[in-house]
Order: structure tokens, then C-alpha cells, then sequence
């Protein structure tokens, strides 16, 4: 029985892609980031587990690093989230599958496409290293797709003023300032993105070269992308400082949550 408390369900069910295949260069030498652990527990399973806890999303198809398909496979077991179900968009329980990633995020995230059932008409896409982010946003972005936007982005203001340099071509040495945009109108986007399928699929069968979102590709084909508000906590683990704190917001919630 469906909850009716909650709004009726839109007929296409969503599916989530965790890319998680990168290498994670700039947190330094170990795993690769994705299977790196906070508090124990991989950040992928953080990241899956995080997308899961939304109602709306049946299915959850982690891209693993190139010859870690099989670990990853054994760790969404060993983590009861198991794949081999049949996903059928109840919201009820949410089923797993593993593919290969590539050597770029966007080939990662190509992959996972190229793994969806065909009933998934929303797809949302979502770093591995974003494993904190709060089911509020994930159900925030899911709601203004459903709504009818092709591209949704959970973004935050900036707190910091940014400039737009010159790069230097010897790192370190002095960088002249090109121009520093009004950061009243900057936002910091986080993941996920929610899309309709077909336009997501469009772009990245239409969009070349490097982009280091997937909105990005969407505004390259001329449509319009829409932002909604993001979360703090939806922070994305780069460098080894970004541990300390995402070890620092679990420890928060356990005390908050009781658990
Ligand atoms: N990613 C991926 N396939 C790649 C590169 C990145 O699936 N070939 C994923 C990462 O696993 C991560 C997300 O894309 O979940 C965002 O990328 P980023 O934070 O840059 O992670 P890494 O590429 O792993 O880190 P780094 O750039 O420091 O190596
Ligand atoms: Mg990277």
C-alpha cells in the first residue's frame, strides 16, 4: 500500500548512477576514493546507501573502478545491498548493479547509462564522493524533474569571492587576475543532478571534450538547466582535510540520531 501521505508516484520510475571509478589522485596514495573509509564503512556504500534512503529511486547502478567491478559487487553484498532483484519502481526497495567505469568521469558515467532498464525515464547522477548527501536534496532534485525541469542541479552561494585568473604555466609562480564575477550570482554545484533520460542521453551522444559536470553537457545542447538548493553536508571528499570533516559529520549524526 502506498503512503498517502505522500504524493501520488509519477509513472516513470528514477534511477541513480554513482560514479565511483575515479582514482582519487588528489586525496593522496591509498584505494581508490570510492572504496577509501569513513568511520569504517566504504564511501561508496555511504554514497549508495544515501540514495537508496530516497523513496522514489528503484535503482542504484554503481560504476566501479575498471578491475574493481567484482569487489564492489561483493561489497554492496557484504553491506546488504544486494543487485539481482527486479526493479520495478514501488519505491518499496531499491536494487543494485555494478558495471565497469572508464578513464574519464564522463565515460564512467556513459557506462552506467548504457546499463539503465528501459522504463527508467529520470536518472540522477551522483558522485561516489559525495557520500553525506542528505535524502532532502536527493528528494529535491527528483521533485523539480518530476515537475518537468530536464536538468535539475543542487547548488549552495559561495562563501569565498572568486577571481578568474590567467594559469600560470609553471605551478606557483604569480597568476594575473582576468576578472572577478559578481558572487551574488555564483553557485557551487553539488550532485546529485537529476535529468530526464532522454536528455542526458543526448548529451553525452552529442558532447565532446572535457566538462567536469553533467549539466554542463545539458547546457551545451541549449537547454535549460535549473538550480535548486543544495546541502552543506552534500560536500564532495577531495582532499585529505575533507576526511577529517566528513568523519566529523557522521560522528554529529550518530550523537543526533542516537545511533
Ligand atoms: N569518477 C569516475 N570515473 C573516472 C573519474 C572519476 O567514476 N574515471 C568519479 C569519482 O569516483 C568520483 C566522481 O567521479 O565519485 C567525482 O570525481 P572526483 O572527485 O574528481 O574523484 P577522483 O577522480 O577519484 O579524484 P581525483 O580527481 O583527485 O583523482
Ligand atoms: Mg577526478
Amino acid at each position: 500500500m502506498s503512503d498517502v501521505s505522500r504524493p501520488s508516484p509519477a509513472p516513470s520510475p528514477v534511477a541513480a548512477v554513482i560514479p565511483a571509478a575515479g582514482k582519487g589522485v588528489r586525496l593522496g596514495p591509498g584505494a581508490p576514493k570510492a572504496l577509501r573509509t569513513l568511520n569504517g564503512t566504504p564511501m561508496l556504500i555511504h554514497a549508495a546507501r544515501a540514495l537508496a534512503a530516497s523513496r522514489a529511486v528503484s535503482l542504484v547502478v554503481v560504476v566501479a573502478p575498471p578491475d574493481g567491478a567484482a569487489e564492489v559487487k561483493s561489497l554492496l553484498d557484504a553491506h546488504g545491498l544486494p543487485g539481482g532483484g527486479i526493479p520495478g519502481g514501488s519505491g518499496e526497495r531499491t536494487d543494485f548493479l555494478v558495471v565497469p567505469g572508464g578513464d574519464s568521469r564522463q565515460e564512467s558515467v556513459r557506462l552506467g547509462l548504457d546499463a539503465l532498464p528501459p522504463e527508467y525515464g529520470v536518472v540522477l547522477v551522483h558522485d561516489a564522493a559525495r557520500p553525506l548527501v542528505p535524502v532532502d536534496t536527493v528528494d529535491a532534485v527528483i521533485e523539480a524533474v518530476r515537475d518537468g525541469a530536464h536538468a535539475v542541479v543542487p547548488a549552495l552561494p559561495l562563501a569565498d569571492t572568486v577571481k578568474e585568473v590567467e594559469p600560470a604555466a609553471e605551478p606557483g609562480a604569480p597568476e594575473p587576475v582576468v576578472a572577478t564575477p559578481a558572487r551574488a550570482r555564483l553557485r557551487a554545484v553539488q550532485t546529485p543532478q537529476g535529468f530526464d533520460r532522454r536528455t542526458l542521453v543526448r548529451a553525452h551522444e552529442t558532447v565532446t571534450g572535457e566538462v567536469t559536470d553533467d549539466a554542463s553537457m545539458v547546457e551545451q545542447l541549449g537547454e535549460r538547466v535549473v538550480v535548486v538548493p543544495g546541502h552543506e553536508e552534500a560536500f564532495k571528499v577531495t582532499r585529505p582535510l575533507d576526511l577529517v570533516l566528513a568523519e566529523a559529520v557522521l560522528a554529529r549524526r550518530r550523537l543526533n540520531d542516537g545511533f
